[in-house]
């Protein structure tokens, strides 16, 4: 059996291994030593079968670089992941070692023997393993959709890739085969339909809600259509122009949110009490926010400017979901919850209508109301927040801790007579 890529790299392949062998044998002898040669040895088994991504940069090198800018190029690197991996460990459940590693560097299913070289390498913050990359949609072979969440099977120690071309031109990398997966959201749901660390929610843990039954789904879309949106270019470099997928996931980053919501505001003025009514309509054909990490939340802001643009009202909706551990107590965690304790998430293409009352502005003609939807920063409990903060090199710069604008309206109202 051949990996993927041996073709092209085997000469390199067997001249890295002399090196490495070369270089064991004048280390002197020392179990730290010894440590570190096993595990560049276990890493090097690993990306036998799952070729690292830079391998493909070099000849797909638009789309290493779509996706090098995703966020599922950094699966495994973010402060706040290393964080909740660590507290996950910790907990009363956490022995599966490998179980959060199997959505976030999904090849540890294929090798959980190593799931402690995934463990050490996350945790020192820099991890050359990949996370979420080429080699590890490419290889799946099936999903089987019957299992909670849908599992992928992957062809290990195959040496074909697998694509939406039916027509791909041959290439001494790699042999391709078409495959009909990779149009369908089968593809992703096997990671993002719901996670095993949640099971204790029942049904509940459920990260997209009624999707299946959207008009979005009706209509015949996948998540591809809309998170990797078509164009014409290069699929590989200097070949023919094609039909090619964008690699960038568009999701919290990207064009795609200015398409999440529509909002609608209206308005009554009545003598010193104001109402306004926002229409949240959700264009989005699943749950929104999706609801892992569990603390994932999107707000609805309001604010009222009166005189000289001074705010004198704010308010704010919040859509996400609490949870109670098995103690009874709040949780951020979904491997520690057991109960949802309020679900506000904005289901699949839900219209949400919000009322704010509040006293009409003063010495002032007119007025603004400025709505915006956004993805809330991370909050939760002071200690787990300082280790996030501790973890990142921005420390409370860190991109979890800001907020993300998706869509925004402002409207000017007289106050009349
Ligand atoms: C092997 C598991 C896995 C598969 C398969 C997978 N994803 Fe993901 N996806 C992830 C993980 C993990 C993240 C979060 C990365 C991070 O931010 O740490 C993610 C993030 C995303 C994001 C960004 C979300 C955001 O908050 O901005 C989008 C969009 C996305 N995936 C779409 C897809 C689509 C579309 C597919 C199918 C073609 C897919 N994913 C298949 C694991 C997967
Ligand atoms: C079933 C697949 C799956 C499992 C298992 C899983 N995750 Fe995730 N995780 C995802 C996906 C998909 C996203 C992206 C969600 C989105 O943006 O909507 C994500 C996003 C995240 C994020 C936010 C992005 C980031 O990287 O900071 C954190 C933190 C996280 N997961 C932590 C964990 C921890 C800790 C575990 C184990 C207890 C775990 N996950 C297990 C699929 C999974
Ligand atoms: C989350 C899963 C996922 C990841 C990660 C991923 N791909 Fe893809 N890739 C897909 C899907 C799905 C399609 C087909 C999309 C379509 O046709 O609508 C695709 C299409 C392709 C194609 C053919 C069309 C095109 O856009 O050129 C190539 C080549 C490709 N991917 C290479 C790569 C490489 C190289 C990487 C790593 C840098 C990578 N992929 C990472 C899921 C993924
Ligand atoms: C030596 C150059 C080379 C390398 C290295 C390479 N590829 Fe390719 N790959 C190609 C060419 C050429 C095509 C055909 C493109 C076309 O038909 O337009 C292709 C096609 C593909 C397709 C589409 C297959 C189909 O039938 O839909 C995928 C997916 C893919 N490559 C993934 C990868 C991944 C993942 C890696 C890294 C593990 C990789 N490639 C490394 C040259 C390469
Ligand atoms: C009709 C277009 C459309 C389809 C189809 C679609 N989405 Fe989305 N998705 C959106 C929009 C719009 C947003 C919200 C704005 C944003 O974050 O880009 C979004 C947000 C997301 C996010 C990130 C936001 C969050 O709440 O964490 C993930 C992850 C995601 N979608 C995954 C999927 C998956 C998986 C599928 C298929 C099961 C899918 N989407 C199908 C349009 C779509």
């Amino acid at each position: 059996m051949t990996a993927p890529m041996e073709r092209g790299q085997g000469r390199q392949a067997i001249g890295l291994s002399v090196l490495l062998m070369v270089c064991i044998a004048f280390l002197p002898v020392g179990a730290s030593h010894t440590v570190q040669a096993q595990t560049v040895q276990s890493q090097s088994l690993i990306e036998k079968t799952f070729p690292h991504s830079k391998k493909c940069k070099r000849c797909h090198e638009r789309v290493y670089e779509e996706w090098e800018t995703s966020p599922l190029s950094k699966s495994i690197h973010s402060p706040a992941f290393r964080t909740a991996l660590d507290v996950y460990l910790k907990s009363p459940g956490g022995k599966d070692q490998a179980l959060c590693f199997r959505c976030h560097a999904p090849h540890v299913r294929e090798f959980s023997d190593q799931a402690q070289l995934f463990v050490d390498q996350t945790k020192g913050g820099d991890p050359s393993l990949d996370g979420v990359a080429c080699s590890q949609c490419h290889l799946i072979k099936h999903v089987d959709r019957a299992k909670h969440p849908p599992e992928p099977k992957y062809e290990v120690g195959g040496k074909t890739l697998y694509g939406p071309y039916k027509d791909f031109v041959q290439n001494l990398a790699h042999q391709s085969m078409e495959s009909s997966l990779f149009q369908k959201s089968d593809l992703c749901l096997n990671c993002h339909q719901s996670v095993p660390s949640a099971a204790n929610l029942g049904k509940a843990n459920d990260l997209l809600g009624n999707w299946d039954q959207s008009r979005a789904v009706m209509s015949g879309k996948e998540c591809q259509t809309c998170h990797m949106p078509q164009q014409v270019g290069e699929s590989a470099n200097g070949e023919k122009k094609r039909t090619i997928a964008n690699h960038s996931f568009p999701g919290r980053l990207g064009k795609l949110r200015q398409e999440a919501a529509k909002l609608a505001v209206q308005t009554k003025v009545e003598g010193d009490k104001t109402t306004v009514t926002v229409k949240v309509q959700s264009l989005v054909p699943h749950n929104l926010p999706a609801t892992h990490p569990a603390w994932a939340s999107v707000v609805l802001n309001l604010e009222i400017k009166g005189k000289n643009l001074k705010t004198v009202f704010s308010d704010k909706r919040v859509y996400g979901r609490t949870y109670q551990d098995a103690q009874g107590q709040p949780t951020i965690f979904d491997f520690e919850a057991v109960k949802v304790t309020e679900d506000t998430v904005l289901k699949p293409e839900e219209t949400r209508e919000e009322t704010f009352t509040f006293p009409t502005p003063k010495d002032t003609r007119t007025f603004d109301i400025e709505v915006g939807l956004t993805y809330a920063p991370l909050t939760g409990p002071a200690p787990f927040l300082q280790l996030v903060e501790a973890e990142s090199p921005q420390g409370s710069q860190d991109s979890v801790f800001q907020p993300i604008d998706i869509v925004k309206r402002t409207e000017n109202v007289p106050v009349g007579k």
